[in-house]
């Protein structure tokens, strides 16, 4: 394995809490991942220290707030590779980064017929917001099917992308693990004619992004899926598309000059940050971006595929057709997320079954309900592994399988 999870998970205090006598093992990092010192710390000592608003006021408290908060947004543009920090902009979380783009870009280009693909992969933020705009505009829905072995079907992509003006799609889907070739599908949009939106949340904290390369015309993700706090995540954009973009929330910030007659919006990325941010947060994302860089992103992607190795080799050796894992066999393939039936065992009951031996999974739809039709599974228990985990939490996982099977 390229990084020493050992040493790592050192970084990360909740690993020195034991329950019952036992360590936790914690497989939920598709969900939300745990928090390094350097995050907490970071975000504790400038609430203790340096805590003022930003971009409003002249004192020198204030100056310096905004200069990190600042300093943060130019670690994340790097982090992407992104032109420059104008065209990253903050918001809740990734989710508002999908509305956003929906309602703001959609509402702006969208007209009655037109045509958004979107995958039968993507999770409710990548699903709702466009059958919103489908209520409102009536815009046409269009689906990339699944293969049978969990990959996106793109024999008729072709086809479906004819005259499609929005491809939507994630570069890793949060149930099955598996990887979609993001600059194929973000080069075939645009030869149709279309933007490419690319729903980034399982893959930046995972492996190396560059924005640029990936082709994409707007990408998000969350910052507490990587080591950061929750509350806050990243929207990306073209530079030229977001200047083009109306802005989505009025308010403070967000303008340049108001009158009684109307107003006119700030620069970017301001534009699209009305309101206080979420000032701590942005700065603790800040500090997860550079741990994540002090750690190497290759390096985690490469711990991630020796691991994948691992999980599927154990899972399928000791319980062979007792379970199915819903995802690609090939690690270079896919992330270390593992959904499966196992035994017959309601994965609701499997998890709280798992959770008294302290092995977190979890167990349901994982917002992402009419994939879960479409593999025929209401619910799935899934596995995921980030870069804190070892061979010993796989090892873990597959005993408390094993004590369930006794159970039930
Ligand atoms: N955060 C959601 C998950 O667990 C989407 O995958």
């Amino acid at each position: 394995m390229s990084i020493d999870s050992a040493v790592i998970r050192r970084d990360f205090p909740i690993f020195g809490n034991e329950v019952n006598g036992k360590p936790l093992v914690y497989l939920d990092s598709a969900n939300t991942s745990q928090k390094p010192n350097v995050v907490i710390d970071t975000m504790t000592k400038f609430m203790r220290e340096a805590y003022a608003p930003i971009n409003r006021s002249a004192y020198t408290l204030a100056a310096n707030a905004t200069e990190q908060y600042e300093g943060a947004r130019a670690a994340v543009a790097k982090f992407i590779n992104a032109n420059n920090a104008r065209e990253i902009v903050f918001t809740k979380n990734a989710t508002e980064a999908l509305n956003m783009i929906a309602f703001s870009w959609g509402r702006a280009n969208l007209q009655r017929g037109d045509v958004v693909l979107l995958t039968h992969m993507e999770h409710h933020a990548n699903i709702v917001p466009w059958q919103m705009l489908q209520q409102e505009r009536g815009i046409e829905l269009r689906w990339v099917p699944l293969t049978s072995d969990f990959q996106l079907d793109l024999s008729s992509l072709e086809t479906l992308l004819a005259g499609v003006k929005v491809f939507s799609f994630t570069s890793m889907s949060n149930v099955l693990g598996t990887i979609n070739p993001v600059e194929k599908l973000c080069a075939a949009a645009h030869a149709a004619g279309a933007i490419a939106i690319v729903d980034m949340c399982q893959s930046v904290p995972h492996a190396p992004t560059d924005v640029r390369a990936s082709g994409a015309d707007f990408a998000m993700f969350s910052s507490h899926k990587m080591c950061g706090p929750s509350g806050v995540g990243v929207l990306w954009g073209r530079e030229a598309l977001l200047e083009a973009m109306p802005p989505f929330l009025g308010g403070g910030n967000m303008i340049s000059e108001v009158r009684l007659d109307g107003f006119t919006c700030a620069e970017l990325p301001s534009k699209f940050e009305a309101g206080t941010p979420p000032i701590v947060e942005v700065i603790g994302l800040g500090a997860a971006v550079n741990y994540l860089t002090g750690v190497g992103m290759q390096n985690v992607r490469q711990h991630e595929i020796a691991l994948s190795n691992y999980v599927l080799d154990l899972l399928q050796s000791r319980f062979g057709d007792d379970i199915t894992i819903h995802g690609p066999r090939n690690p270079e393939l896919r992330g270390a997320t593992f959904s499966f039936a196992f035994r017959g065992i309601h994965p609701h009951d499997l998890s709280q079954v798992l959770d008294q031996s302290n092995v977190c999974v979890r167990a349901g739809h994982h917002c992402a309900k009419p994939l879960m039709k479409i593999i025929g599974a209401n619910a799935t228990t899934r596995a995921s592994f980030y870069l804190y985990n070892t061979t010993e939490d796989a090892d873990a996982l597959a005993d408390a399988l094993d004590s369930a099977s006794d159970i039930f």
